[in-house]
């Protein structure tokens, strides 16, 4: 059983609820305020932007979801995700920790992004809505709501952020080939992408900016919602399917980690890894080490503020209390596409203020060399993205090795490079560099957060 390398589950045993961590948090979360009031916001408020169905699933705090049927079907054509022992990896490193990772690169779109693309779609589309908006950073969110929106027959628009339009191509070609349009971003399409290209016609624009751009096309027509691809409660709560997966792999693997780790863009991979793990442990279950690996060239959690502030660069959106870096501030443009955000998750933000989780972040060059390691000795070319949970795990196993211990190590692995292969020729050509923020735009960006009256 030790050598055993897949753990695999059938389809019968893939989780029929999402796990809510609202239900198990110590403090509640801190409320949402409306950007034109100021004041807390409630259902109706969000409603040009999403069907109620999702709006009640983000303030809910029942502890089970129950993932609807037509969803669970789309879901089996590539779930259960599969569990590997990374065998290979622990060998290269000579490490006695025992190394397993989450693989959810199976999925159409290649990561773990249509896990929220497919219920998203399935509420749109029961709600009667014709048209969805979206903004991409990577490319895997739009692949992913391309091909869910498709499915259900939603005209899907995006804004790919424009240093990922140019340097993914095929990404786009994917979209299309699911029936979507694709624009870059900053755009001539809204008011704000061309107030944007006014100020900067070169702008390598952010998921921020892409955002307001598609939250300003949504607004307009009572047939279009907006939907985004993490950072929101109901996108980390479907994202739980992999955590809850998880959990039943390890009982088959006869085992339990000791540290969970996952890589954070927005928060969603990581918090559908690591949730039901925390609440597991909160409700009186072992209590794994959790730990989330960010970019160090965009480190909301580890080095943002903890602050109110607006989703995306043009304030249209919600504030939420949330680690950023400010709205205004824009991360240059290194490899991983999907991490360059300025926010982090609320639910992941608070716990982290709670003491459930640790933050670390490293640099890119570092994580492109633990990616390549990982397919050379696991066979998985990994997304930029994911290389920074890779490069997580293997700090994690070799200080197992430093410490003599055997822990038990487990991993998301969010997704495949694929289409992320231009980025790889630039680390052996060694043309990557370890892009740095500009420490003044930060600090402008977090001197300009929004003073927002602390609510009761
Ligand atoms: C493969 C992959 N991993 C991780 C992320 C980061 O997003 P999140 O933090 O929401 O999981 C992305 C975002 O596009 C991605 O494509």
């Amino acid at each position: 059983m030790s050598k055993q390398t897949k753990f695999l589950l059938n389809e019968d045993q893939m989780p029929k609820a999402w796990y809510n961590l609202q239900a198990d948090l110590p403090k509640p979360l801190p409320v949402v305020l409306h950007p034109g009031t100021m004041q807390p916001v409630g259902p109706d408020d969000l409603a040009p932007l999403f069907p109620m169905s999702l709006i009640l699933q983000e303030v809910s705090t029942e502890r089970e979801i129950e993932i609807p049927e037509p969803v669970r079907e789309v879901y089996r054509l590539w779930r259960p995700a599969p569990l590997y022992r990374a065998h290979g990896l622990e060998k290269a490193l000579g490490t006695c920790a025992k190394i397993y990772y989450k693989y959810e690169g199976v999925s159409p779109a290649g990561s773990h992004k249509p896990n929220t693309a497919v219920p998203q779609a399935f509420f749109n589309k029961e709600a009667g809505v014709k048209r969805l908006v979206t903004e991409t950073g990577a490319g895997q969110w739009g692949t992913s709501l391309a091909f869910a929106g498709g499915h259900y027959g939603l005209q899907v628009e995006v804004f790919q952020v424009r240093v990922s339009f140019d340097q993914k191509p095929y990404r786009r070609a994917v979209m299309e080939t699911y029936g979507a349009r694709c624009v870059a971003s900053p755009s001539n399409e809204t008011v704000y992408g061309r107030s944007v290209l006014a100020k900067h016609p070169d702008h390598p624009g952010s998921l921020g900016i892409a955002i307001s751009e598609a939250v300003e096309l949504a607004v307009q027509r009572d047939d279009t919602k907006y939907a985004l691809g993490s950072v929101l409660n109901h996108v980390l709560l479907h994202q739980t399917v992999i955590g809850l997966e998880a959990m039943q792999q390890m009982e088959m693997a006869d085992t339990w980690p000791d540290v969970v780790v996952g890589c954070t863009g927005g928060g969603s991979n990581f918090a559908g890894m690591v949730f039901p793990f925390i609440g597991h442990g909160l409700r009186g279950g072992p209590k794994p080490r959790i730990v989330a690996v960010e970019p160090a060239a965009c480190p909301s959690l580890t080095r943002g503020k903890y602050a109110y502030d607006f989703g995306d660069t043009a304030g249209m959106t919600p504030l939420t209390k949330m680690h950023t870096l400010g709205s205004q501030f824009t991360p240059p443009g290194f490899h991983a596409g999907g991490l360059r955000y300025h926010g982090m998750a609320p639910m992941v933000s608070h716990a982290r203020e709670l003491g459930l989780l640790e933050a670390v972040a490293y640099k890119q060059v570092e994580c492109f060399e633990a990616g390549v390691l990982f397919a050379r000795t696991e066979g998985i070319v990994p997304a930029p993205e994911a290389n920074h949970a890779v490069r997580g795990a293997i700090v994690e196993a070799l200080r197992c090795k430093r410490e003599g211990k055997a822990e038990t190590i487990l991993f998301c692995l969010s997704g495949h490079g694929h289409f992320d292969m231009a980025s790889y020729q630039k680390y052996f050509a060694g043309q990557l560099s370890d892009e740095s923020y500009d420490e003044a735009e930060l600090a402008m960006a977090l001197a300009g957060l929004p003073s927002v009256p602390e609510p009761a």
